[in-house]
């Protein structure tokens, strides 16, 4: 899938995040199973993560980050009408950790949902709530991309157990005069599913001891074969997008890649030919937190004054599906109130 915004223009006018306050290091894990700080920073670029408490579920990151959010787009929860969660980790399987949320704020004016979409699941929840604003059945959406994957790793499972972190980012959408999301490509490869999948808990393997014994509700992954896809969709997609809105890599002045692993990026960023001091990178201190991944970097980039009024970011996801998704936005400071 793949548009231009055609004339409607929506913009993010709040930005929120949260991360559990555990900090879990390269060395503390290398006291859990065989790998070293080397290692995971050598491949990854990943030096800690953050890990919820036992205790804590999606829901619990993603209420303090959409708070933030709301507050800093000057809005009450009731004025929100449309709430969507990407995650693949919610809460419990139904009600819809979009519902739980919705009911926390007070926003009882608005439909809520989950969608799943792997670590492309915030892009997927932007084009979409931007879809619903452009075409007026919402006025005032809260997008959230978050993931506590710490609850769905194999610990015994070095692979893929060193790789990802806890985490979850929230925005508003809402119409602005000027500026805003300019287009966005999304896609997906079904064939691919089984190169990273979590296939225990469903209707085609539902829980039972045999299940639980084989460690189907565990996350499993081919990394090298992801690896492959992740740096081919990083290019392509962000190339997609631009070439659609008719502008070139030169015009982008901020580069937000999904943060699952500095080569990864490296590889995306040589590539596409965009300058190491564009790119945002915060992987070394979160680790892949699959959909708070992108809505985290941007809070990061905010917060040391890279997102200024009238700058060109490109965000591009990819992920379980497998999918992708790449989104175009003119940052804006505000809504149209
Ligand atoms: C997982 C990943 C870091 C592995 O890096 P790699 O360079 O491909 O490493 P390999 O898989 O070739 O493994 C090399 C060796 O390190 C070992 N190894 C794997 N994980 C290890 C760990 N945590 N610590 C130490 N050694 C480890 C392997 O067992 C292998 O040993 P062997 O050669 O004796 O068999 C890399 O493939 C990757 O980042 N893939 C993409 C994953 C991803 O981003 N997924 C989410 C997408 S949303």
């Amino acid at each position: 899938m793949i548009g231009t915004a055609n004339g409607v223009r929506v913009s993010i006018t709040g930005l929120g995040c949260h991360v559990p306050e555990r900090v879990v290091t390269n060395d503390e894990l290398s006291t859990m199973m065989d790998t070293s700080d080397e290692w995971i920073r050598e491949r990854t670029g990943i030096r800690e993560r953050r890990i919820a408490a036992p205790e804590e579920a999606l829901s619990d990151l993603c209420l303090p980050a959409a708070r933030q959010a709301l507050e800093e787009a000057g809005i009450g929860a009731e004025q929100i009408d449309l709430i969507i969660v990407a995650t693949v980790t919610p809460d419990m399987a139904f009600p819809s950790t979009g519902a739980i949320l919705a009911d926390q704020l007070g926003a009882e004016n608005a439909a809520a949902y989950d969608l799943s979409a792997g670590c492309t699941g915030f892009m997927y929840a932007v084009a979409q709530g931007y879809g619903m604003l452009a075409g007026g059945l919402a006025q005032k959406a809260l997008v959230v991309g978050g993931d506590v994957l710490s609850k769905i790793l194999d610990w015994s499972d070095r692979g893929t157990a060193v790789l990802f972190g806890d985490g979850a980012g929230a925005i508003v959408l809402e119409r602005v005069a000027d500026g805003g999301f300019l287009g966005f490509e999304l896609g997906a490869d079904g064939s691919g599913g089984p190169q990273l999948y979590l296939p225990g808990g469903g209707s085609r393997s539902p829980a039972t001891e045999e299940s639980v014994a084989e460690r189907l509700h565990f996350v499993k992954m081919n990394g090298r074969e992801v690896f492959k896809f992740a740096t081919r969709v990083l290019v392509s997609s962000a190339e997609s997008v631009l070439a659609e809105c008719g502008l070139t890599i030169e015009d982008v002045d901020v580069y937000v890649p999904h943060q699952a692993n500095v080569r990864i990026i490296e590889h995306a960023r040589q590539r596409l030919g965009i300058p190491e001091e564009k790119t945002v990178i915060d992987v070394d201190r979160y680790g892949n937190t699959s959909s708070g991944s992108i809505p985290l970097a941007l809070a990061d980039a905010k917060a040391d004054g890279r997102l200024e009024k009238g700058k060109l970011v490109l965000m591009t996801g990819m992920g379980a599906g497998l999918t992708w998704g790449s989104g175009l936005i003119e940052w804006t400071d505000g809504g149209m109130g």
